[in-house]
Formats: structure tokens, C-alpha cells, sequence
């Protein structure tokens, strides 16, 4: 599924990026592009982020 239609990123892509390292929209729009144009995928993408950084606890701040 598409979260960011102007960059073509799908969340996939997203969730990709954050178990690499984004943890913030900053990174991801410098990891996938996606956030960049238009900002009507950042909802999308915060919500990405806590989904998937929540797993992470506090391991994703400590590097
Ligand atoms: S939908 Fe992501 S920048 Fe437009």
C-alpha cells in the first residue's frame, strides 16, 4: 500500500527504513523520500513510527 503517493513509498519501504534506523520523519523523507512534496502522508507516517518504534523501547534512542 502506498503511504506516500507523490513519492511512490509504500509502507513496506516505511517500515523498512525504521528497522534500519529512521526513527523520526526527518530520516524517513532522507531514507525514502516520502514526507517531501506535499505532506499529506506525515498522519501516515508518525503513525508507522509509533507502531513500529514502540517495539523498539528505548533501544531506538540509546544508538
Ligand atoms: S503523499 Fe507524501 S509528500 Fe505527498
Amino acid at each position: 500500500m502506498y503511504v506516500c503517493v507523490c513519492k511512490a513509498v509504500t509502507d513496506r519501504q516505511v517500515t523498512q527504513a525504521i528497522s534500519q534506523g529512521a526513527c523520526n520523519r526527518r530520516e524517513l523523507m532522507q531514507c525514502t523520500g516520502a514526507g517531501g512534496v506535499c505532506g499529506k502522508c506525515a498522519a501516515s507516517l508518525k503513525a508507522l513510527l509509533n507502531e513500529n518504534t514502540q517495539n523498539r523501547g528505548m533501544e531506538a534512542h540509546a544508538a
